[in-house]
């Protein structure tokens, strides 16, 4: 029997008021005409479920078909006496606009508004795990009538309430304490206090390193840290230190009846009151840094209290601001000084004229209008309107028929572009399940997040290089990692295996294809000592089907701009820091293009034309060993994800100055066109 149901919503942003109207039944198959904001439910069901034995809860149809549409499902979940149910998201991909589908997590058996635990749609990225403050947690999915999606799957479970208790009494002379369940969501109405009591002659501080608790505001009344009496709340992106001038500190967490967050962590030092920062520099924000990072160029401190009165060195220029930046930043295009005057002088064009990229000048309004007025084309690339040029350059993308456009990147935009149509043809790829958008200096990554990514395994060895999807048969990778080294043939394709889908080593599940390798086209112009020309193909033996975990990343043409300042994304399961282990599951980072003079300037002359430098030059964020051959992954601004790069060497990892260097992709398309018709 089919029931339709009529449910009537009051949306509001975040904190949604969602109040149901009594629903009324109508008999099977009648069409029923609603009135705006409202929705038929053509199928509504409740799952009532115990939580003792754990298991685990997903949408109709998942993983392999959409879940249906205008749905309002229940799951209803009750634990033990004693205990908290706990629900982990696994997977939890829908429909990007909150007002269609979406589901809500209740700390209450039944819907009620004001013990809403949280409401999500699209593809989360914080934390998706929850637990209720009693032995009742109701899950709930609407779906609206088109565009479905893959849907969820969740693990369930109860945890005594007694299990993790919080707050108590810290007497040592440093420690760390965190919210209840952190790195899981922290449950609602819950209460804990930390007094800290370090020896009688010192003074403590405290310092919160990650810290998302409720929604900013002034008084915090919902969700709240207090330290001595300072209420904090919201989200810090920053690390923030709070001193007290005692030997104690009292550290309160609160949280109301709804909407949890993830908590935070903190640790906390006692010092001596006359030397807070023995050996290190101490920031306004009372932060203790390397001495080495004063005066640097870099904000260590975060409130800039680090790059204050000083002195340049020789190496250094001086802003007029009084802050020292390293002389390589010099008219680089982008304000590092903050007031500009890095960028000024820079022997750039005159007001209403435009500097081509060979550098001379011409005038603004011969820009885009289809003549080389540069006479290296630039004028006429990043133009809003595609101009079929007269003539073609390096800076501007070739349709199939020979014609050339004015268009910055017009490859899979999907706005038809060439007259012929070949700027939109084979551009199934780049796309994530989602609305967007070895690490150093990453983190881990949602299953599915970077369909693209392949781990490369020697046969009884493990994880060796990371590659990139081209399509059900293709692969790229590092040609570094396909060279024979001694004893091991790595270039032989019979020692290969490529795990696509996959998400954390060792642990294959119903997604992962593994596969053998038939090929391996390594680049003729590999070069093994300057790594110039690092790519390689690899020829599955058989094709894989594309889904939601395996789907080919976008080449961009020989004319893509990947601009410096451009952010970037680096995966893969490569050491986590210089000198350290792999990782489990699959880690991103973000990074930024660099631009290629300032990257010469940074390692000398062993970069070519054909290599490109990304990375965050501040240090800390890299790609290191196991990480090669891996994507360096830019989306555009239709939002599909292109190929800039191939994870291929770099001066240590993660290292201050010293960016990843990757091979330059768009050098690479016409080859990879030509060894294997991609
Ligand atoms: N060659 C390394 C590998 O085989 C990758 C190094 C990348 N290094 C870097 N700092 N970005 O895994």
């Amino acid at each position: 029997m089919t029931a339709f149901y009529v449910f009537s919503f009051y949306l509001q942003s975040k904190n949604r008021m969602f109040s149901m109207v009594p629903n009324f039944f109508l008999p099977d198959s009648r069409t029923v005409l609603i009135p705006e904001g409202n929705f038929v439910f053509s199928d509504r069901k409740t799952f009532s479920i115990h939580v003792r034995e754990a298991g685990m809860v997903q949408s109709p149809g998942f993983p392999n078909s959409p879940y249906p549409s205008n749905s309002f499902l229940q799951w209803r979940l009750r634990a033990d006496p004693g205990h908290r149910v706990q629900l982990d998201f696994h997977t939890l991909i829908l429909e990007d606009d909150c007002q269609k589908d979406f589901i809500t997590i209740y700390d209450s058996l039944a819907p009620i508004e004001h013990r809403t635990l949280t409401e999500q749609c699209g593809y989360p990225h914080d934390s998706l795990s929850f637990l209720s403050s009693g032995n009742v947690m109701l899950l709930t999915l609407v779906t609206s009538d088109k565009k479905n999606f893959p849907g969820f799957r969740a693990n369930y479970s109860q945890i005594p309430v007694t299990d993790q208790s919080c707050g108590g009494t810290l007497t040592t002379d440093r420690g760390s304490f965190s919210s209840p369940y952190f790195p899981s969501n922290y449950p609602p109405q819950t209460t804990c206090t930390w007094n800290i009591q370090v020896a009688k002659e010192k003074f403590v501080k405290v310092q919160f390193h990650e810290f998302s608790v409720g929604n900013e505001s002034l008084q915090c009344p919902n969700d709240y840290v207090e330290v001595n009496e300072q209420r904090l709340c919201g989200s810090m992106l920053k690390t923030t230190v709070i001193t007290a001038n005692s030997n104690t500190m009292t550290i309160t967490f609160h949280s109301d009846s709804s909407y949890v967050d993830q908590g935070f962590t903190a640790s906390y030092e006692a010092f001596v009151p006359t030397n807070p920062c023995p050996g290190r520099f101490q920031c306004t924000n009372n932060l203790c840094i390397d001495i080495m990072m004063h005066c640097d160029g870099w904000n260590d401190c975060g409130d800039g209290s680090d790059e204050v009165n000083c002195k340049c060195d020789a190496s250094q220029l001086m802003c007029k601001n009084g802050h020292c930046k390293p002389k390589f930043w010099e008219c680089d295009g982008s304000d590092d000084c903050g007031d500009n005057t890095d960028e000024e002088n820079c022997g750039k064009c005159k007001p209403g004229e435009f500097s081509c990229r060979n550098s001379r000048c011409v005038l603004e309004k011969f820009r885009c209008d289809g003549k080389d007025d540069c006479s290296d084309g630039s004028d006429d690339v990043s133009c809003d309107l595609a101009l079929v040029l007269q003539q073609c350059s390096e800076f501007t993308f070739r349709c199939r028929n020979g014609r050339c456009i004015s268009k910055m990147n017009p490859e899979c935009d999907d706005v038809q572009d060439c007259e012929d149509g070949s700027d939109e043809e084979n551009c199934q790829c780049g796309i994530r399940p989602y609305r967007s958008s070895r690490i150093v200096g990453g983190q881990a990554s949602k299953e599915g997040e970077w369909p693209w990514q392949v781990s490369l395994h020697i046969r009884g060895t493990g994880h060796v290089c990371g590659a990139s999807v081209l399509n059900q048969r293709w692969l790229v990778t590092a040609a570094h990692c396909v060279q024979d080294t001694g004893a091991n043939k790595y270039s032989q394709a019979d020692q290969w295996q490529a795990l696509l889908g996959l998400h954390a080593q060792g642990q294959t599940n119903e997604w992962t294809v593994t596969r053998n390798i038939k090929r391996i086209i390594s680049h003729e112009n590999y070069d093994h000592l300057t790594y110039d020309s690092d790519i390689a193909l690899m020829e599955l033996d058989t094709e894989v089907t594309l889904n939601q975990y395996i789907w080919p990343i976008c080449l961009p043409s020989s004319s893509y701009d990947f601009p410096a300042g451009r952010e970037a994304w680096i995966t893969g399961w490569g050491a986590t820091r210089e000198g350290g282990s792999v990782a489990t599951i699959l880690q991103k980072a973000e990074v930024r293009v660099i631009n290629a003079t300032v990257c010469k300037s940074l390692l000398g002359d062993d970069i070519t034309d054909r290599m490109l430098c990304a990375g965050v030059l501040k240090g800390g964020v890299d790609a290191c060993q196991g990480d090669s051959g891996g994507p360096l992954a830019v989306t555009s601004s239709s939002g599909r994800v292109f190929l800039a790069g191939v994870v291929s060497w770099g001066d240590g990892c993660g290292r201050r100055n010293k960016p990843g260097i990757y091979t330059r992709i768009t050098k690479y398309r016409s080859w990879i066109k030509e060894a294997s018709g991609v």
